[in-house]
Parts: C-alpha cells; structure tokens; sequence
C-alpha cells in the first residue's frame, strides 16, 4: 500500500506540537495577501500568445490548467505542473506570466517562492537542515496565504529527501496541524525529457510535418517525458515518490525553438526595452546563436536564453 506509506512518511517528518496559541492572534494582525481581484482568463489567454514563444503545447496545458484552478472555489488538492523541456525555451518565462496574472507584485510578490536546487539546497550534508526549512517556508507561508506559488527550479538536481518533502504538500490528504494546501500551486522546472522532446520534434521537421500539429496525447508525448523522467536513475523526481503517487496534474513540454521563434523572442526583448524593432538587427542577432543538429542546424541550442544579455551588443 504505497499511499499509506506514503501518509505514515510524512506525518513521521513533519514536525510535531506546533499548536501555537498565538497563532490566531499573529493572523489577526498580518498583512493582507497580494492576490488580484479576479483571476482573468483572457489576459493570460493574452500574455501566452504575445510573450511566449514556440509553445503551442504549453501555451494550451498551462492556459487550461490555471484556469481550471482559479474558477473551483474549491480544489480538492494544490495544482502542480511539471514543465520539461530544453534550456531557454520558456519554462522560467511561463512561471513568470502566471505569477504576473495571479499577483498584484508578479513574480516578486512575497507569495511567490523560487528554490533552484544547486542555489538554494547545493551540500548534500546539509540535507537534513534544508528539509526542516522548507517544511517550515512552504508550511509557514502557505498557512499565511493559501494561494502561495512554489517554484522549483532544476528539478532534475534535487535531493530525493527534498522531493519527497515537497511531495508530502501534494496530495489530497493534505492537510497539517490545520494547514491546508489545496489553494497553493506548485511549479516543477526540469531538463528532464529534453533529449526525447527535441527528437520527436526533429523528427516531425523530417517528416515535413508542422510541429504545431504535434499533440499530447496522440503521438505519446506525455507518456515519453513521463518514460524519460522514470528512466533517469539520478534524477532526483526518478528516485522520489512524486511521480509515482500521480500529484502532478500535468507534465507540460517545452519544444527546442526554431530559428523563426529566436526571431520572436528578439523582437519581444526590443520592444520590451523601448526599441524600435530593427529586422536587420535581428537577424544578424539570431543568426549568430548555435543552432543543432550539426548538419541541419534547425534548433537554437539554448533556445532564447542569452537574447536579454546579447542584445546590447547589436544595437
Ligand atoms: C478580462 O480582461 C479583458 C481585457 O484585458 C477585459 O476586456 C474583460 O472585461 C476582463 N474580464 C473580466 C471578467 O474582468
Ligand atoms: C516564506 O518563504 C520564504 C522563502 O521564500 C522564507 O524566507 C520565509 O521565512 C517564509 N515565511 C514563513 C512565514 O515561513
């Protein structure tokens, strides 16, 4: 019964007798929670399609997911999203806009949490010490603001411990020492996958076939991440038990981007700086990024990482 272990692990690890009498009078004073009035559908309907890029999978899953989740008043369990794919595509960006159109302060409210594994938890000695902290944070913050977001960057480098600690957040049974976690969002970014994504879209390129007619379902993508994360025996998600209790509402892949979307993200940089849109400049800008395989070179190696950074060089 893995359910059960599961239950008797992580009430063993979450800390005991924290019954704190001042607790009513501590909520009475804090400060409000940064949310937006409403939660609007078409503005991130909106942000998806003029912000990111190449992502016609993602764009459709995170759109439908966060919705889904804004609208039940009453969710039976935190939503949590595993988004894979190849560095730059986006996985940071799309954290970013559901962060922009949950929270007054976007990815800097106090209600937004980033954790990125080789940052925040880098000694493996120390894991014992990082785990009791983020019981506390995600414990301590949620329990101050229910629609708290959880970030996890490099999923993929996590402790297995920590991943098993997350995950203890994650079910529908969830609910500690009156602290109920069915109104967080828990986001998972990882490489994992990677490899098996930029062959399915590479193959589909070799088949002449438009990559926005790859789907989730028909052609397996979901079941070949889902393979890919299982198979990576050091992967911390391999090792933990997050994947296998079914908490992740939905593994989202990112596509290696095209030259074309390189182009895009440019333009979005340009505009975003106040920048008149220069198609030379551009062109000369995507133009000089790597692009693989060696011999087609069809896909930005880092996808549209670095464009913020190279941009002053160009213009
Ligand atoms: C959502 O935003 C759009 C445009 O930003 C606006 O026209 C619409 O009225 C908003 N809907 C709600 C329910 O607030
Ligand atoms: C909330 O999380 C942050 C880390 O993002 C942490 O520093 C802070 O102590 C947490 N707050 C509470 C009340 O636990």
């Amino acid at each position: 019964m893995p359910q059960y272990k599961a239950l008797l692990f992580c009430f063993f690890i979450l800390p005991v007798g924290s019954f704190n009498p001042f607790k009513k009078i501590v909520d009475f004073f804090r400060t409000p929670c940064d949310s937006r009035d409403t939660f609007n559908q078409t503005d991130l309907k909106r942000d998806l399609e003029n912000k990111l890029f190449g992502q016609h999978l993602a764009s459709k899953v995170i759109l439908k997911a966060v919705t889904g989740f804004m609208r039940d008043p009453n969710p039976t369990k935190p939503l949590v999203l595993s988004l894979h794919g190849p560095s730059g595509t986006g996985k940071n960006l799309v954290s970013k806009i559901i962060a922009q159109n949950l929270f007054q302060g976007g990815d800097s409210s106090s209600q937004v949490h980033l954790f990125i594994a080789t940052h925040h938890f880098p000694h493996r000695e120390l894991v014992e010490t990082y785990k009791v902290q983020l019981q506390q944070w995600i414990r301590g913050n949620v329990s101050k603001c229910p629609l708290s977001m959880f970030i996890f960057d490099e999923m993929e480098k996590m402790n297995p411990v920590l991943s098993d600690t997350i995950k203890c957040h994650l079910d529908h049974y969830t609910h500690i020492d009156g602290v109920s976690f069915r109104h967080a969002i828990f986001l998972f970014l990882s490489n994992e996958g990677a490899t098996i994504i930029n062959q399915i879209v590479y193959d589909y390129w070799k088949e002449g076939k438009q990559r926005e007619e790859i789907q989730l379902n028909s052609h397996g993508l979901e079941i070949a991440i889902n393979r890919a994360i299982f198979n990576n025996k050091d992967g911390g998600f391999w090792r933990s038990s997050l994947i296998d209790s079914n908490v992740v509402d939905f593994f989202v892949p990112f596509l290696p981007l095209e030259y074309k979307h390189v182009l895009m993200c440019i333009r979005a940089e340009m505009e975003a700086q106040n920048l008149r849109y220069d198609p030379g400049v551009a062109e000369n800008m995507a133009s000089e990024m790597r692009y693989f395989p060696e011999k087609e070179e069809i896909f930005s190696v880092n996808g549209c990482k670095g464009v913020k950074q190279r941009l002053k060089f160009y213009i």
